[in-house]
């Protein structure tokens, strides 16, 4: 029986963010968070065990350095959770510009954690997937579930997973500006880690995003979306203003990016709702619902944004065994 897996994992978005860990060295996050899996982004990745040692390459080309080193360090995972020492051999299709901001760590090790586990012989459930997923990149945990997730920021391992949130019918759609595809300045996992430990503005971010958490379960399951808008919008934002709050400042916004923020809100006040979320790099998502998601595309078209990708939710993680 070959020893062979492949999966095809979602990109997500966060509505409220994770931005901050408690603890590193289990990947636990300051706070909860909840988002929205994208149909138009994802990983395809296949695993076959029973090598002498790890190779893992992506969109063709091998993952050296730093990037092999954590595909390694997550396969030990696997390996310890399967009680081998065999190494694997990763091979990892992206639909997302690696590093662009547009999440791929998240579709990536949501894709990786379940087709090595899955090919190791490991019969996961989706909430011990979502924890295994979450210890190769902390928003992976949340791509092992379709549309709408919520992750728990939790008090140990074993509580800090993502599940399924269900959509009251809000119709939600997500219209993506990119505004700069190349490589991003600074990754996530070092700007949280300077903003947690630099920026006087780390403690308000956490204090102010559990009450943004709340909020947006409530506004979820009211089906509001215009509450689930505003939240969206202005817990970015928050988490952005705590980056600015470190030393050095981290800012990932272009000029481009500010250019959408403004048209966003413009768009709002000729009543087409929509409102706008930025994560570790220049680009806008922006949350609208689905029968606006044509005009906003069109609009951010017009605006001379070149590149711009429409999502509606996507589904969770999918594995197949290749016996
Ligand atoms: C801004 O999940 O990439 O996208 O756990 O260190 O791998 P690590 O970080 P990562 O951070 C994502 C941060 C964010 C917000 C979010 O997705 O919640």
């Amino acid at each position: 029986m070959s020893e062979r897996a492949t999966a095809v994992a979602h990109s997500n978005i966060a509505l409220i963010k994770y931005w901050g860990k408690r603890d590193e060295g289990i990947a636990l996050p300051a706070t909860s968070s909840v988002s929205l899996t994208l149909d138009a982004y994802s990983t395809r990745t296949t695993v076959e065990w029973g090598r002498d040692t790890d190779t893992a390459e992506l969109d063709g080309a091998p993952l050296a350095g730093e990037a092999g080193a954590r595909v390694t360090r997550f396969l030990d995972l696997v390996r310890s959770l399967a009680g081998r020492s065999d190494g694997a051999s990763v091979i990892s299709r992206n639909t997302v510009p690696t590093a662009a901001g547009l999440a791929s760590s998240a579709s990536g090790f949501a894709a990786l954690a379940a087709a090595a586990s899955s090919a190791a012989g490991l019969d996961l459930a989706p909430r011990e997937l979502s924890i295994l997923a979450r210890k190769g990149s902390g928003s992976a945990a949340r791509s092992i579930f379709g549309d709408l997730a919520v992750w728990f920021a939790g008090d140990d391992d074993a509580s800090s997973f993502a599940e399924p949130v269900t959509d009251p019918g809000l119709d939600l759609a997500m219209v993506v500006a990119v505004v700069d595809a190349g490589v991003k300045t600074i990754s996530s996992r070092a700007a949280m880690r300077l903003t947690a430990e630099t920026s006087p503005y780390f403690p308000a971010w956490v204090d102010a995003s559990r009450t943004d958490f709340t909020d947006m379960l409530a506004a979820i399951a009211a089906s509001d979306f215009t509450r689930v808008g505003e939240l969206t919008e202005s817990n970015a934002m928050r988490m952005h203003a705590s980056m600015l709050g470190a030393t050095p400042p981290v800012s990932y916004w272009q000029p481009d990016s500010v250019r959408v923020l403004h048209l966003v809100r413009d768009l709002r006040s000729t009543g087409i709702e929509c409102y706008a979320t930025m994560d570790a790099g220049p680009n806008v998502k922006i949350l609208c619902q689905r029968r606006r998601m044509e005009s906003v595309r069109d609009a951010v078209t017009a605006a001379g944004i070149t590149r711009v990708t429409t999502s509606l939710p996507g589904p969770g993680v999918a594995v197949s065994r290749d016996d």
